[in-house]
């Protein structure tokens, strides 16, 4: 549980609307693992929700004004809920992402009672550890609670998830998949979470007795995800997905899952030749997750690490997610005590780097890390070890 981030927020609280707030949520940040960019492709991902947190606290009011006051930015939103429609607000903006929740939330709680709010959170903003689900699941969760709904099952999660997905496609404009929204909500202290996006199934898996060290780095680049780059590649992964479709019948063929690494490298030199190298990306990705969760459930930390390292290899040259920041970092990671793996977290190009650890030698790993990064391109890296999380409603 967050206390200080509470407590703070519920002094802001105060500061801002007079009174003791009523109602209170948190949401985590989360950690990609394994399964980079498999989520909207229909594959299989391997997250972990991490402590750093966003946390909602507020009141109903009288009326139908949702006044949201946003400590990160200083600044304060209010959205006349009786309105049928939602103005997005420019891009890029936080706004656009609380009130993408509120337009998420229409169809399931039909009248939205007025109410006053702050959002206030620790999960670095832009950097790949899904300040944005964290924020949209918080503030998801504060509405449902609001009208006296919880989350009582996974099935209740999974529908959160997937309406919450819905406003950051159709609202935010940013062409994701689940994964972070069903990390951060299905994560709990000491679970990692499997989840295939094509069934849907979903699965904690159980970071062990001896759990290897999670330790995030931040590259102190950022990026903003709605500027392209992201739906691009969804894009090149289409087309790959449109080919194979011509061939076989078009029932048979929805997503890459349908294409087996086999099938790809049969058809290598009639397919587009940028999106063959997404696709391939794709596909080893998922056996790489497979591979990961059983890695974690025999305890075998080192074929993890492996796993992860050669996620960020392909990363680097086939999906060119990376960055010069992001590849220095990983680098300096894998010749430093201790490490079992490094990789890119999130959709990629800037951001943290997340690093598997043994746990004896975090101290050592990190000092290292630092000193190679600094010397390599004049940059502090904020280096922290995260661990495993819950939501509120866990
Ligand atoms: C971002 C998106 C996720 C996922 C990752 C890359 O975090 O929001 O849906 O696609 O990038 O794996």
């Amino acid at each position: 549980m967050p206390q200080e981030l509470l407590k703070k927020a519920f002094a802001q609280f105060e500061k801002n609307f007079g009174s003791a707030p009523a109602v209170q949520t948190f949401a985590p940040g989360r950690v990609e693992i394994l399964g980079n960019h498999t989520d909207y492709n229909q594959g299989l991902v391997l997250g972990v929700a991490i402590d750093r947190f966003t946390v909602v606290v507020g009141r109903p009011v009288p009326g139908t004004t949702a006044t949201i006051f946003a400590n990160a930015f200083d600044q304060t939103d209010a959205i006349d809920l009786s309105e049928s429609s939602i103005d997005t607000g420019p891009e890029g903006d936080w706004r656009r992402y609380t009130r993408g929740v509120i337009w998420a939330l229409r169809s399931q709680l039909p009248t939205i009672q007025g109410f006053e709010a702050v959002v206030m959170g620790n999960v670095p903003l832009g950097a790949g550890l899904s300040s944005s689900a964290s924020l949209q699941v918080a503030l998801g969760l504060f509405l449902q609670k609001l009208h006296g709904q919880s989350i009582e099952n996974d099935e209740a999660r999974m529908a959160l998830a997937k309406r919450l997905r819905k406003a950051e496609n159709g609202f935010v404009g940013l062409a994701s998949g689940l994964l972070d929204f069903v990390t951060v909500l299905f994560g709990r202290k000491g679970d990692a979470v499997f989840l295939d996006c094509q069934n849907l199934n979903v699965q904690r898996v159980r970071l062990g007795q001896n759990p290897p060290a999670i330790v995030v780095m931040d590259t102190s680049t950022s990026r903003r995800l709605a500027d392209g780059m992201y739906n691009i590649r969804r894009s090149e992964c289409e087309r790959i997905v449109d080919h194979f479709r011509k061939l076989k019948s078009v029932s048979e063929v929805t997503s890459l899952r349908d294409i087996t690494p086999e099938e790809l490298s049969a058809n290598w030199k009639y397919l587009d030749p940028v999106g063959r190298l997404r696709a391939r990306h794709v596909l080893l990705e998922n056996q790489r997750v497979m591979d990961g969760v059983a890695a974690l459930n025999s305890g075998d930390l080192a074929a993890l690490g492996l796993l992860v390292s050669r996620s960020h290899k392909s990363s680097m040259t086939d999906f060119q997610n990376s960055s010069e920041a992001l590849d220095t970092l990983v680098g300096s990671a894998l010749t430093a005590p201790g490490c079992l793996g490094a990789k890119l977290s999130g959709a990629g190009w800037a951001g943290c780097v997340v690093a598997l650890v043994e746990p004896d030698l975090v101290d050592q790993f990190t000092r290292s890390c630092a000193a190679g990064y600094r010397k390599k391109t004049g940059l502090e890296a904020e280096i922290y070890v995260a661990y495993s999380a819950g939501c509120s409603d866990a």
